[in-house]
């Protein structure tokens, strides 16, 4: 049953999910099909439950009744079949850098120090961190210390990374750089990614699919496919006319969520 596949080989799928935090309710029959390989992004205002959705798709929490499974199965906090990388880099400060890239494949117990070491090495090359593997996260920039929390998710080889406005700290130019970085990778790697992030540009550039969240506990707001052709390349794609549509579309909505928020 677990042949080898591509990595992002199963849908991921949210069914009728509810999700309350005692009386505050967040999800009411929340319905989402992610599908293998596909880059989905989740945008709203603050508060609509992003984050929420995030902890129910790794199991951090339980819905209250209805399913999210990945190949039929819940996923579970220590499942390696998902990568986790939360918005501000969470590194162990008293490990060097490439100690702290090993740490989750030491907590899978399943190769000897050798091979977690090359393995480790070979991703952190991969987010550009080539010879910082002796430092101290205190002795690298924030972006650089996103790009180890980047690399310690990709060491696992997640079939599925869940990312939580991993770039929303750095300065613009460097979040377009990790941008990049990251499509690099999820072209190489196609892992199915769930993003979330405040940055309208950031998810037009990036994804195959974005969802507004509305205000709990009505779920979706809008559900659309980009058709903005890959591979997607810095400026060109940031002026095409699509991305200045989206743009525009996606503002919109926002504001209708946010102003629906007042109202009621
Ligand atoms: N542990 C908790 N206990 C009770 N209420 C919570 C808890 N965590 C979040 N909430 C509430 O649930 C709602 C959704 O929170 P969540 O953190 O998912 O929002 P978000 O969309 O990620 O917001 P942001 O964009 O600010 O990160 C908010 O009203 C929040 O106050
Ligand atoms: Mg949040």
């Amino acid at each position: 049953m677990d042949s080898v596949q591509h990595v992002g080989g199963d849908p991921l799928v949210i069914d009728n999910l509810y999700f309350s935090y005692g009386q505050l309710t967040i999800f009411e029959n929340l319905n989402i099909t992610v599908q293998p390989g596909e880059f989905l992004s989740i945008i709203g205002p603050s508060g609509c439950g992003k984050t929420t959705l995030l902890n129910l798709l790794s199991g951090f929490l339980e819905p209250d009744s209805g399913s999210v499974l990945l190949r039929g199965t819940p996923l579970k906090p220590e499942d390696p079949h998902f990568g986790y990388v939360f918005q501000h880099a969470t590194l162990f400060p008293w490990l060097s850098t490439i100690e702290n890239v090993e740490f989750g494949l030491k907590m899978a117990g399943e190769l000897s120090p050798s091979e977690m070491r090359e393995k480790a090495m070979h991703y952190l090359a991969m987010v550009g961190l080539k010879g910082f593997e002796d430092y101290l996260p205190l002795k690298l920039s924030g972006g650089m210390q996103q790009r180890v929390s980047l690399a310690r998710a990709l060491t696992l080889e997640p079939r599925l990374l869940l990312m939580d406005e991993p770039f929303g700290a750095l300065d613009a130019i460097t979040r377009d750089d990790m941008n990049d970085e990251l499509l690099v990778l999820w072209e190489e790697l196609g892992q199915t990614v769930v993003f979330i992030t405040h940055d309208i540009d950031e998810a037009i550039y990036l994804s195959d699919r974005i969802i507004v969240l509305n205000r709990p506990p009505h779920g979706i707001y809008k559900d659309f496919k980009s058709e903005i052709p890959r591979p997607r390349s810095g400026q060109e794609t940031r002026t095409c006319d699509l991305f200045w549509e989206y743009k525009k579309d996606l503002r919109n909505d926002i504001e209708e969520v946010a102003k629906s928020a007042v109202v009621a």
